[in-house]
């Protein structure tokens, strides 16, 4: 991977130049953190199953009209992705209380929401991402009224979507992160969904256990982290039966 021209490298992932103008490889790192990187740790396979689950959620959801980065996987930790330039706002979803929502507002985490709930976050590390109102987002300049409308309607109509999927394989989806970008073609520009989707950034909860399929498996030193998102990946119907872990130290081995 190291040929290539090195755009961006996050937390959890590098951008490399894509074939062609316009295009970026996405590349899925096993590194996880937490807590803004205060916590830091490597999950063998993380990169391999984010990438597939990833893959999975975002061709449903261009099938279902939400338009997105995507364009294919190029190999177990790559896909081809259109080039955006990401509007600064993460938007969180949420259906039941948990994380930074509980803490805030000393609402106890698995309190059902009467409605799904919108959050936008400023997307700076430096700052832990900070909740903030459309106010700042206009005020500041992040986006504008109208994208700002797009990024609602597209998170509520992908909670709707997500929920039953998951609801349809025992999981509750409880919340969700979303970033957006803008997608230049001449002067033009559309707002697509962007970045990753994956337990990474959604919390899951076995529907009948309770059990935590998610990062909160790191993020609160729980363990079983791969087990559990390669059992996502397999409610999913995405993993047959190869073995994660063995393929992560095959790429390893490779590089
Ligand atoms: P929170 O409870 O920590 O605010 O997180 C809400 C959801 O958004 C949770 O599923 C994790 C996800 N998330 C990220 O993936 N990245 C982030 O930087 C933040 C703040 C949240
Ligand atoms: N993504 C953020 C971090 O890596 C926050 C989190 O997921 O807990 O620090």
């Amino acid at each position: 991977m190291s040929r290539r021209n090195k755009l961006y490298e996050g937390k959890a992932k590098v951008l490399f130049e894509g074939p062609e103008p316009g295009t970026i490889i996405q590349y899925f790192k096993d590194d996880a953190t937490a807590f803004n990187a205060e916590k830091k740790g490597t999950l063998a396979g993380k990169g391999v199953i984010n990438n597939i689950i990833s893959e999975f959620i975002f061709k449903a959801l261009g099938d279902i009209g939400i338009p997105n980065h995507f364009i294919k996987r190029t190999s177990m930790r790559e896909q081809l992705i259109k080039a955006v330039e990401i509007i600064p706002v993460e938007v969180i979803v949420r259906n039941i209380a948990a994380g930074s929502l509980s803490k805030r507002l000393g609402i106890e985490e698995g309190t059902p929401l009467p409605n799904p709930l919108v959050e936008f976050c400023y997307k700076s590390d430096e700052l832990g991402d900070p909740v903030i109102a459309e106010d700042h987002i206009l005020t500041f300049g992040w986006a504008d009224e109208h994208e700002i409308e797009e990024l609602t309607f597209y998170a509520l109509r992908i909670n709707d979507f997500l929920s039953g999927l998951f609801a349809g394989i025992g999981i509750k989806l409880v919340d969700f992160k979303l970033e957006f970008g803008r997608h230049y073609e001449g002067d033009n520009y559309s707002t697509i969904l962007a970045d990753e989707i994956s337990p990474d950034g959604c919390r899951l909860w076995d529907l009948k256990t309770g059990e935590k399929m998610d990062k909160d498996r790191f993020r609160r030193d729980l363990g079983g982290e791969m087990e559990a998102y390669q059992e996502v990946a397999r409610r999913l119907g995405i993993l047959p039966s190869a073995d994660v872990t063995e393929i992560a130290d095959h790429i390893k081995k490779e590089s």
